[in-house]
């Protein structure tokens, strides 16, 4: 079991204004952050990152709103990360979302949710390195 997951504050939640109440929700659960940044991603670098989805019927407007608009992207630290961090955040569709999750909170819907959470250690460690080269990891 990996220690690190990775996550996004989605253009949903940084549009809506949430990021400093996300990031602080972050914090105060026990998840220390081990790299932050914002950024945006073009349409080709958010196909890659969810290539995984390439599939599914929801990929072209998975892509295109993911790179709608800026993003924050961090991974996080804390004993069991992945699945705590899962927990945090609460279901993909808000609407299915337990009270007192960030995406109960602050999510519009299954494809605007505020944010993303790496759903295994292999992923996270994946997701991470998409974003931050080890030189920009403490
Ligand atoms: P995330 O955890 O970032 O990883 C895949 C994303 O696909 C997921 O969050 C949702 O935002 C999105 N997604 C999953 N199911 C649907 C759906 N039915 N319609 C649109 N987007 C979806």
């Amino acid at each position: 079991m990996s220690n690190r997951t990775f996550t996004m504050i989605k253009p949903d939640a940084m549009k809506n204004g949430h990021a400093g109440a996300i990031l602080d929700r972050f914090i105060k659960e026990g998840f220390r952050v081990v790299a932050l940044k914002q950024t945006k991603l073009s349409e080709e670098k958010a196909g890659e990152f969810y290539a995984i989805h390439r599939e599914r019927p929801f990929y072209g407007e998975l892509v295109s709103f993911m790179s709608s608009g800026v993003i924050v992207a961090a991974i996080l630290e804390k004993a069991n990360a992945v699945a705590d961090f899962r927990t945090l955040i609460g279901a993909t569709d808000p609407a299915k979302a337990a009270e007192g999750t960030i995406r109960k909170q602050f999510a519009n819907s299954v494809g605007e949710n505020a944010v993303h959470g790496s759903d295994s250690d292999e992923n996270a460690a994946i997701e991470g390195a998409f974003f931050f080269s080890g030189l920009e990891q403490y």
